[in-house]
């Protein structure tokens, strides 16, 4: 949870400091303003990395040479980022430098519902695999060791098929490869299965139109099944061989979601696949709030009117509102206000890169020169 947040030359905005409610914060401005850019800074804050861009340097303001944002949690704890087109990241956490991102990404657990979320059953495994990660990482303390384990040893293993190493330099990786992805796949097995329990209600919620219809989940190991990981790694030595790399392992495991037995994209329209994707997201804040206590996931819901109709964005608001986490909610829809209730919610309204919290002046420092 975050209690202030200070950003400088980051996209368009030039300077802002604010310091948002614990429950809804809703961020209101026209499109171009700079809606995204508040929301991708606080992404950034919490990862060290952009959701928009792979290129840090493309969220320096133009015509400026670094950015810095900075943050301060409900525990007081203080986080730095800075990039400069000459000595790159900077960040500190808690007033030391930074060793792993992943220090960072535990601290700050955030969760990202992108405009364009409904296309999400489109995108290939690589993003799925990305979403369940994301909750076995923050449940399960052993994973990210495992995870980060199993990579470098799949690195090893395909470095040695590519150079064309004997045999035996090949299958040398095989004990570790097996012992760290059963335990990658154990993990993100018993995540699915909580995952899939927790979502049902919401979607009931969020979309009860829907309430008859059947959901189930399947999950692809990343091997045939009728295999153990070793045994099958061995069988197709020859097959990796040919390729060039390693195939089959938890590394291309892969899950889909099925509604009434076909896939969401092809079932349900773009609104409800929207509130899917959320129900989605908030299965996983609730997993996270009770399997670890965790209070202070973020929630990053960007232009939550699209796709979606009054009732249920107000649906949605009146969801969250039970959530035990903190959201940053963008729209351009300005009658959205009219559903802002208690006082741990606060509106901001963003004008070319200007922020200001509605009812108090604006809150940048140096307003940015408007052309
Ligand atoms: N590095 C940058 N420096 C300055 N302006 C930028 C930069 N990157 C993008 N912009 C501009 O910032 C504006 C705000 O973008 P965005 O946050 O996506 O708006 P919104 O989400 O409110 O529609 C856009 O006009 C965009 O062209
Ligand atoms: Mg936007």
């Amino acid at each position: 949870m975050l209690a202030q947040i200070h950003i400088h030359q980051f996209r368009n905005i030039n300077e802002a400091e604010l310091f948002p409610a614990e429950g809804i914060n809703f961020i209101l401005g026209e499109n171009g303003s700079g809606k995204t850019s508040l929301l991708e800074a606080i992404f950034v804050l919490a990862m060290g990395r952009s959701f928009r861009s792979r290129f840090l340097k493309n969220l320096v303001k133009y015509d400026h040479k670094h950015l810095t944002l900075f943050a301060r949690s409900l525990d007081k704890t203080p986080i730095g980022l800075q990039y400069d087109f000459q000595n790159g990241l900077q960040i500190r956490l808690n007033n030391a430098p930074l060793k792993r991102l992943s220090d960072l990404a535990f601290h700050l657990p955030v969760q990202l519902i992108p405009a364009n979320c409904h296309q999400y059953f489109e995108l290939g495994p690589k993003f799925r695999r990305r979403m369940v990660d994301w909750g076995v990482f923050h449940v399960e303390h052993q994973f990210n060791y495992h995870w980060q384990s199993y990579k470098k040893v799949l690195q090893q293993r395909n470095a040695a098929i590519k150079t064309h190493k004997p045999i035996n330099e090949i299958t040398l990786w095989d004990k570790a490869l097996t012992d760290h992805g059963l335990a990658i796949t154990q993990m993100r097995e018993r995540y699915l299965k909580q995952l899939i329990v927790h979502f049902r209600p919401f979607f009931k919620k969020l979309c009860p139109e829907l309430a008859d219809y059947k959901f189930s989940l399947r999950y692809l190991r990343g091997w045939n099944k009728e295999y153990e990981l070793s045994e099958y790694l061995h069988q197709n030595l020859e097959r990796d061989r040919a390729l060039g790399y390693t195939r089959s392992g938890p590394h291309a495991a892969d899950w889909s979601f099925r509604v009434n037995d076909a896939d969401p994209y092809e079932l349900l329209s773009r609104g409800q696949q929207k509130l899917f994707f959320l129900s989605l997201s908030m299965a996983q804040i609730m997993i996270l709030a009770e399997q670890k206590k965790r209070e202070n996931t973020l929630l990053l819901i960007d232009d939550l009117s699209s796709e979606l109709d009054w009732h249920h964005q107000r649906t949605v608001l009146n969801t969250l509102r039970e959530l035990p986490v903190q959201s940053f909610i963008s729209s351009t829809n300005t009658e959205l206000e009219a559903l802002i209730s208690g006082k741990n919610e606060k509106r901001f309204h963003v004008e070319h890169g200007v922020i200001s919290e509605a009812g108090n002046d604006a809150i940048n420092t140096t307003p940015d020169v408007v052309e």
